[in-house]
């Protein structure tokens, strides 16, 4: 941010001597022997995280780099990392532990961290110290000069450390890769200024920046005619959009801009916060034909004392309320939600008032979580009496309850016909395709990978708690 509060951009010409540095690390690795270099990318955690890792892709392709699955096949070994949870960063640390062992194959091999761990202090000194086979660690703040951190490296400067944050950076024109032609992920702003309790995404991720909506339509109509079926907007709460913006437009409008544009397409998006999602949103998403009747607001708890305590913004009858408009301008209106169990100082009749929360509102799917506590955050430091035994009683209620309601609600569509977009394989092989609803139910199906990309209309014959089953008509 500059000082009057607006979001300043990183220039075109440090972009472009990004792309430069790509060219040189080209140059370097060309005619060596063994053929192109490899890198091997690792993705933990979000969509925006699989957003950014499309983008180092796109920059190690322009390095002339090839891809392979195999950390013992390459040249460069990047990890991008998820802080969100104590058990995602656990993982992490096992998989960069394991990398020692490729580094002693291959002394060459230069091993990256990057992601919301790397923007921790306290994880890059850990890495410092004990993880001396990682060469470069940066934060998502830096992602923008990889090609730059990485010259550093391989022109003999030692190990680096970007962590600093770089409040207010937005940079437009990377290149990306994107792993299908049917789906594709587009950033529309970075960082969240909400700082729920629990959450460390505020502390890795930065304030709030949005993108210019010029460059977000010129992006969504790229897509669009290189024949992308299915769009989704990313940011941690797409409700604000725009708030740092010189020019005036809000998530609404833009959803109104980006539905002009013509073809055959879907826009989905994520994440509404629930305090700022409200009537001018759904009215846009009952008006704008290209916007799917979808909305994943996460209430986190059903409690409203326990919400106050997250920091949330709203309390459970306002929620509620929310959900009702939302239903009531979109009666077919597919919801979704993220649940937080467990939260410092919560009581069993407070988490079984989240329960009664998702009876009364049933969702169709949930992603539900046990509290943990991450160190810099506020709610680490309550006290936290409730042992994880009965933390686990509550959150399997939770998903009993949610389980039942999910396989009910899945029930109701068998005998239906319903339109989907067929978007690859399922990796079953008695239904071996996926695809998806209009709402973005999985649906599987019987048919061949070359339907991908393809919308049909699909009988449904049976159902369970996690997917429908149909077959083209
Ligand atoms: N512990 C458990 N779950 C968390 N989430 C965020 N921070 C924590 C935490 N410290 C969950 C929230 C959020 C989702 C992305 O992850 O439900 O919506
Ligand atoms: Fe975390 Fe809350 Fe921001 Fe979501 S809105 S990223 S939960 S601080």
């Amino acid at each position: 941010m500059n000082e009057n509060g607006k979001t300043q951009r990183i220039s075109e010409t440090d972009v472009q001597r990004q792309l430069a540095i790509c060219q040189e690390i080209k140059k370097r690795w060309e005619g060596r022997p063994g053929g192109p270099s490899l890198a091997c990318v690792q993705t933990f955690g979000c969509q925006q995280n699989v957003a950014d890792s499309q983008r180092i892709m796109g920059m190690l392709q322009e390095m002339g780099c090839g891809f392979t699955q195999d950390p013992y096949q390459a040249d460069i070994i990047l990890i991008n990392t998820c802080a969100i949870r104590e058990n995602a960063e656990k993982k992490v640390f096992g998989v960069v532990g394991q990398l020692v062992h490729v580094k002693e194959k291959n002394p060459d091999a230069v091993i990256c961290l990057c992601g919301c761990m790397a923007q921790q202090e306290v994880v890059a000194e850990r890495i410092r110290r004990s993880y001396r086979h990682v060469d470069l660690v940066f934060g998502p703040q830096a992602l923008w000069k990889f090609p730059e951190l990485l010259y550093g490296v391989l022109t003999g400067g030692g190990r680096a450390f970007s962590i600093a944050s770089e409040r207010g950076a937005i940079a437009e024109g990377l290149p990306v890769i994107r792993e299908s032609g049917v789906k594709a992920w587009v950033s529309i702003m970075y960082g969240c200024n909400n700082f729920c309790s629990y959450c460390i995404v505020p502390y890795v991720r930065g304030r709030e920046r949005s993108r210019k909506p010029a460059d977000i339509l010129s992006e969504v109509r790229g897509l669009v005619e290189e024949g992308f079926r299915e769009i989704t907007l990313l940011g941690q709460n797409v409700n604000s959009y725009g708030k740092d913006l010189e020019e005036p437009v809000d998530f609404a409008g833009l959803l109104r801009e980006i539905d002009k544009i013509p073809g055959s397409y879907l826009i989905r998006f994520m994440t509404s916060h629930p305090k700022d999602a409200g009537e001018e949103l759904f009215r846009a998403m009952t008006e704008c034909p290209h916007v799917a009747k979808q909305l994943h607001l996460p209430v986190q708890s059903g409690s409203s004392r326990v919400l106050k305590a997250m920091n949330r913004g709203y309390t459970r009858e306002q929620y509620l309320e929310k959900v009702r408009l939302a239903r009531a301008a979109m009666p077919d209106l597919i919801l979704t939600s993220d649940i937080i169990i467990g939260f410092p100082g919560e009581t069993e009749e407070e988490a079984m008032e989240t329960v009664s929360l998702i009876e009364e509102v049933r969702y169709d799917a949930l992603f539900t979580f046990i509290y943990s506590p991450r160190p810099g955050t506020p709610a680490a430091k309550l006290p936290d009496p409730a042992s994880r035994g009965e933390k686990q009683v509550w959150f399997d209620k939770l998903l009993d309850a949610q389980n039942r309601i999910s396989a009910e609600l899945h029930r109701a569509y068998v005998g239906q016909t319903v339109r989907v977009l067929i978007d690859g394989e399922s990796g079953d092989a008695a239904w071996p395709l996926s695809s998806r609803t209009q709402g973005g139910r999985l649906v599987h199906l019987k048919g061949d990978t070359t339907l991908t990309g393809q919308y049909a209309n699909v009988k449904i014959t049976d159902s369970n708690t996690w997917a429908l089953f149909g077959e083209i008509e």
